[in-house]
């Protein structure tokens, strides 16, 4: 594996995992995801984040290294934006390469280098308004952005080259195949890496989405003409778009988000399936874009992707044991903890012998700001008339959501 020349004197020495591990333990990734490390020469060299030894990982970040004559014993510098182990697993054994360098974090990541790999001596803290000239021209500068994606996070700054490098901020699930740079792929590329943005924003960054706002407003005013990601793209033709995504990404947990819905269903027997039928005839004869997914079959990483874009979602659930269906009680407490808020909601389901489905579903909804269209239950089977009210409801949700105006101009509606 050879390094990547970015700009003047920085390179991409970073890895592209292909596995069946599930990212954080939890999500899947089918498309793979990139950990992106670079390395700056001036005077001094300085590295910025890790990679984890996974995939062989820590093998190409060294072959990278010697591709382009750098010796870890000579990096001066090991800048930790981040200390979440995707970016920093690798630091013992690295550092074992280059005792020397000093390794730079945030102030609030100094203990945590201590915590997660032992390193208390030669190790600094900094912050925004603090900054490390290395020399030949090259500068950095630190930011403080926490929250994003945990409290010690900061983003670094190159002044020469106008380099931003914000670690999970503006990253992206997809590993990068033979492609670094966003005016690499085409626009259609685009379209399903965006998918792949959206999965990974609605998954790790959603629920720090206010975070994420102060962190764009925070780095506002820096000239950017690259930004270098952790994960994904290194975006340098339209740095703005990766940053417009994510501003649209954050937006949607404060307001209602795309006019689309998002219907989420499970049956046991199949009589909430029948009443499902006409709900989705009623949204598709008002023509709003709906993506359907069934619990506990899909796996929750898409559903929350596609919850956090749409303005509208639909729960078709039984009552089970005098509570919700399970995999749908899983599946609505990930949305609130993601904190998928502001949607128009329409829930509807058997209530077999008891009911009690929707006395859980309130109660675990209460705080999600959530507008309610009056929910459908039935007895057993759905009679006709039960279905056609679940057409009108169904139709009568997504008239609500037509209302919704289009926030991204990368959201597409192909119905
Ligand atoms: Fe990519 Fe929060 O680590």
């Amino acid at each position: 594996m050879k390094a990547i020349k970015i700009t003047d004197g920085i390179y991409w020495i970073g890895v592209n995992i292909s596995s069946n591990d599930l990212f954080e333990g939890i999500w899947p990734i089918p498309k793979g995801v990139s950990i992106n490390a670079y390395l700056i020469k001036g005077e001094k060299t300085a590295i910025i984040d890790l990679v984890r030894d996974w995939a062989s990982a820590s093998t190409y970040l060294l072959e990278e290294l010697k591709s382009i004559g750098v010796s870890p014993k000579n990096i001066d510098y090991i800048i930790l934006n981040h200390l979440e182990p995707d970016h920093t697993g690798d630091l013992r054994a690295f550092h074992e390469l280059c005792k020397n360098a000093q390794i730079i974090t945030s102030k609030k990541g100094v203990p945590l280098v201590k915590s997660f790999y032992g390193f208390e001596e030669n190790v600094k803290g900094v912050g925004t308004g603090d900054s490390l000239d290395l020399g030949a021209g090259k500068g950095l500068k630190f930011f403080d952005i926490p929250n994003v994606h945990w409290p010690e996070t900061m983003a670094t700054y190159e002044e020469s080259t106008q380099t931003l490098f914000p670690c999970d901020a503006f990253g992206s699930f997809g590993a990068l195949n033979g492609f670094l740079f966003d005016d690499e792929i085409s626009e259609e590329d685009h379209r399903s890496y965006e998918r792949e943005s959206l999965r990974y924003y609605a998954n790790i960054v959603g629920p720090f989405s206010n975070f994420v706002l102060k962190a764009i407003n925070a780095l506002g005013s820096l000239a950017i003409k690259i930004i270098a990601p952790s994960h994904g793209l290194v975006w340098r033709a339209n740095p703005g778009r990766i940053v417009e995504r994510y501003k649209n990404y954050a937006t949607y947990m404060n307001d209602f988000a795309e006019p689309k819905i998002t219907v989420i269903w499970g049956s046991m027997y199949g009589n909430t399936e029948v009443m499902l039928r006409s709900v989705l005839q009623g949204i598709a004869s008002e023509g709003v874009l709906t993506e359907v997914f069934r619990v506990p079959h899909d796996h929750i990483s898409y559903v929350l992707a596609s919850v956090w874009e749409s303005a509208g979602l639909v729960f078709g659930m039984p009552t089970y044991e005098y509570k919700m269906y399970p995999p749908m009680r899983d599946a609505l407490g990930q949305m609130v903890l993601k904190k998928a808020r502001h949607k128009k909601v329409f829930r509807f389901g058997s209530f077999g012998w008891s009911g009690g489905a929707q006395k859980e579903f309130d109660a675990m909804s209460e705080k999600m700001q959530w507008d309610m269209i009056e929910p459908l239950e039935f007895q057993g089977a759905p009679t006709e008339k039960d279905l056609e009210e679940g057409f009108a409801r169904g139709a009568a949700l997504a008239r609500e959501v037509k209302k919704i105006p289009q926030k991204s101009t990368e959201f597409v509606n192909t119905n």
